[in-house]
């Protein structure tokens, strides 16, 4: 489903080109058509849901525009999620109404919290990922020379960019000696991951994109018992993704210098907010 999708959109981009907006047409697109596939959400939902889930990772969203995408969340779960436990399908949705365990109310939450986990995070990974092996010819040739290497390079990738800046926080259930600190009972502690993910203590040349590198035990997925709970469908979409745009469009190359993306530094999850390429004919 997921190569279905992904090729689905690349027909779309060359259709539009030779030049495009790679984020409009593609990596927006295949992950929360994704998702949304996954979860049996119809497609003439899928862009309104988006523009909540964006609406709702931006930092500057006013309170009342946070409130209306809140509200437009709620009322599609509440028309959805009922039709789906009088129908269920053959979907996640419909796994976990037929498992009986949930009521109404956190099958909304479910739907809820996959939907936004999958959405910006992994769009803006898949979008950055490409800038930057554009942005590093050299790790794009070793990569095209040896497909074997897209495991290790997805790693690379998600360590060297985090792209979840605030992604892990914990409250302490207890006071806590850390570091010559005390984290008191009831304070809220946020990783830093990118820090962590370039601690010059834990890899060779950190701030260096290596994708033969073999140490890995990044952390831009969180970590423990609430580490990111899609991220084996993240990796998928990014490997299936990167590889089939790659091959489908060998001399693909950005449209404008790359100082001159914008970047979105007003979301939780980072990524440009354009990315224009183009590509010979
Ligand atoms: C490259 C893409 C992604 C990145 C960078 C990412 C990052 C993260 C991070 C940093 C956390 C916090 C982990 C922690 O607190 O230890 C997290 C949690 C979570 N993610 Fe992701 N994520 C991605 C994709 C997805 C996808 C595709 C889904 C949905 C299928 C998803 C669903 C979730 C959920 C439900 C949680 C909460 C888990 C919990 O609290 O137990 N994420 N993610």
């Amino acid at each position: 489903m997921i190569e279905r999708i992904v090729h689905e959109q690349l027909d779309d981009l060359e259709k539009a080109g030779p030049g495009a907006d790679l984020v409009d047409v593609f990596t927006e697109s295949v992950p929360s058509r994704v998702m949304c596939e996954m979860i049996g959400v119809p497609e003439s939902e899928r862009k309104s849901l988006q523009r909540h889930v964006e609406t709702l990772g931006r930092l500057s969203s006013t309170v009342p525009e946070a409130l209306a995408a809140v509200s437009g969340m709620s009322g599609f779960l509440a028309r959805f999620v009922p039709t789906r436990m009088d129908d269920p399908r053959d979907d996640i949705l419909g796994d976990l109404i037929r498992g009986g365990q949930l009521t109404e109310q956190e099958l909304m939450g479910m739907t809820a919290t996959l939907i936004t986990g999958a959405m910006d995070t992994t769009g803006n990974m898949l979008a950055m990922g490409i800038f930057t092996l554009l942005e590093h010819p050299d790790q794009l040739a070793k990569l095209r020379e040896d497909p074997e290497l897209m495991g290790a390079a997805v790693e690379e990738l998600l360590r060297f960019l985090t792209i979840s800046h605030l992604g892990a926080s914990r409250w302490a259930l207890e006071d806590v000696e850390f570091a010559g600190q005390t984290i008191k009972k009831g304070e809220v502690v946020t990783v830093a991951l990118p820090a962590v993910n370039r601690d010059p203590e834990r890899y060779d040349n950190p701030d260096q994109l290596d994708i033969g590198r073999t140490d890995h035990g990044h952390l831009a997925l969180g970590h423990g018992v609430h580490q990111c709970l899609g991220q084996h469908l993240a990796r998928t979409i990014l490997r299936v993704g990167y590889e089939a745009l790659f091959d489908r469009f060998p001399t693909l190359q950005l449209a404008v210098p790359s100082g001159e993306i914008q970047m979105r530094d007003d979301f939780v999850h980072y990524g440009p907010r354009s990315l224009p390429v183009t590509w010979d004919d």
